[in-house]
């Protein structure tokens, strides 16, 4: 009996049986008598051979004229073949098409850049974009475990917000009926602030906005990120969770994405020393690190990407840099007892030149102090009376950080760009497709 939907990922069930396998073509060659085509499915892909002797003329020469990416489905015999991708083979007897493909846009061939993000709606269909899709995939489940097993609730903030969290230069603005403008949010973290005096341990993972001006290849304009919120966590427990929770990214990924990593030709020995304990430096030690190499960096300062390259560099596995001048950090965040200059800040700094993975810090719990940083920001207090409410009823310490996901999967990648990270990017010069 010839069964339906069968995907390419699962053929090792059928060997002997004859199947159809429903695709894309993906590539094709012929050398006389034989014919080759390599069926894709999303789930892997199938070498599917057709013998001249076995099939009609006319199926013989459609296997040969169809372009790339046609729509087809196959029928035939499923073969073990160790050296065939994903180790079956498909003695192919029947060819039907689905929908015909006429001069594909994307060929095997290199293209430029801006033509493959032109075209990115079918460069996604690529062995590469596929990999790293499933990578990604497989990192935001990664994430989710790990804080779902150790007992935090997933809790969703708004998108449509009324202020700024991290800054007033990169918010983007829309307008809200009566009410004046509203912000697309730049982060979760003051609503996540609210769910961990609820319910103690919290982390949203969202959509994220900032109309960051800059061409990087660490930039998107939106972005998703990870932000765990732990009440009565001081500034350590924060840094212990985030090196906890990051080997443990790492290493699953590596671990379960090894035929995807290979397809990227990733070298993984240095994500393979992502392990407990990450070395953890205040930023006055980065500073001597950045002096020690040459860079004529003055105190207070915040630390730019090549800074962090330079300073990573000195460490083969993530470095956590803690302790930051306030003045170039977040409102929100709590000043050093020992040293009111500095905020109980700490950024995670990826190796191999990714930069900063992970922002945290302690958050400031004290209303007085809360108040008079939003007045120093030049905040809209009406928009913050909510936020300072926490710090009215039952303020305890708490903390917590950030995860940008994009960034963790162009290093664990290792890619060149973070706008292959993402179905869509959107970047300061492109919004399309
Ligand atoms: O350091 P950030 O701005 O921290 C926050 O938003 C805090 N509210 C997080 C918290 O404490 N809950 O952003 C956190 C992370 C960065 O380390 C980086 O990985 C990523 O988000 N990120 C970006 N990723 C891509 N494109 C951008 N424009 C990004 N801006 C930040
Ligand atoms: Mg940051």
């Amino acid at each position: 009996m010839v069964m339906d939907k069968i995907s390419i990922s699962t053929l090792g069930k059928f060997v002997g049986e004859e199947v159809t396998v429903k695709g894309w073509l993906y590539n094709k060659r012929s050398s006389g008598k034989i014919k080759f085509i390599v069926l894709r499915d999303g789930s892997g892909y199938l070498q599917c051979i057709y013998f001249k002797g076995n099939v009609s003329p006319e199926i013989f020469e459609l296997a040969d004229k169809l372009g790339q990416e046609s729509s087809i489905a196959v029928t035939g015999k499923v073969k073990e073949e160790k050296r065939a991708p994903g180790g079956y083979e498909l003695d192919a007897t029947g060819l039907e098409v689905i929908n015909e493909a006429i001069d594909y846009p994307i060929t095997l061939k290199e293209h430029g850049t801006e033509f493959l993000m032109d075209h990115r709606h079918l460069w996604l269909r690529s062995s590469k974009q596929v990999a790293i899709l499933k990578i990604r995939h497989r990192i935001v489940k990664a994430i989710r475990d790990f804080f779902d097993n150790k007992g935090f609730t997933l809790m969703d903030p708004p998108i449509l917000t009324p202020a700024a969290c991290e800054g007033t230069s990169t918010l983007f603005e829309t307008p809200y009926f009566d009410l004046g403008k509203a912000y697309l949010t730049q982060s979760g973290q003051l609503y996540a602030e609210a769910g961990a005096m609820a319910l103690g341990k919290v982390y949203t993972f969202g959509p994220t906005f900032r109309a960051e001006k800059s061409k990087t290849r660490r930039h998107l304009t939106e972005f998703w990120m990870v932000e765990p919120e732990v009440a009565f966590n001081d500034l350590n427990d924060n840094m212990d969770l985030a090196e906890e929770f990051l080997e443990y990214v790492v290493q699953t990924v590596i671990s379960e994405m090894t035929e995807e990593l290979k397809v990227l030709e990733r070298d993984t020995t240095k994500l393979q020393k992502v392990k407990r304990p990450l070395p953890r430096i205040s930023y006055d030690e980065a500073v001597e690190i950045l002096k020690k190499n040459g860079v004529d960096f003055e105190w207070g300062n915040d630390l730019g990407g090549a800074d962090e390259t330079i300073i990573s560099n000195e460490f083969d596995m993530p470095v956590m840099v803690h302790r930051y001048p306030s003045a170039v950090k977040a409102f929100y965040m709590k000043r050093d007892p020992e040293n009111p200059k500095l905020a109980l800040a700490v950024d995670v700094l990826a190796p191999e030149g990714y930069g900063e993975v992970i922002g945290g810090s302690q958050r400031e719990d004290d209303f007085d102090a809360l108040l008079k940083r939003i007045e120093d920001n030049e905040l809209p207090r009406e928009a913050f009376e909510w936020y300072l409410d926490l710090r009215k009823y039952g303020s305890v310490p708490h903390s917590g950080f950030g995860l940008g996901l994009e960034r963790t999967v162009s290093w664990i990648c290792g890619l060149d760009h973070i706008r292959e990270t993402i179905p869509f990017p959107r970047m300061i010069y492109r919004i399309t497709p």
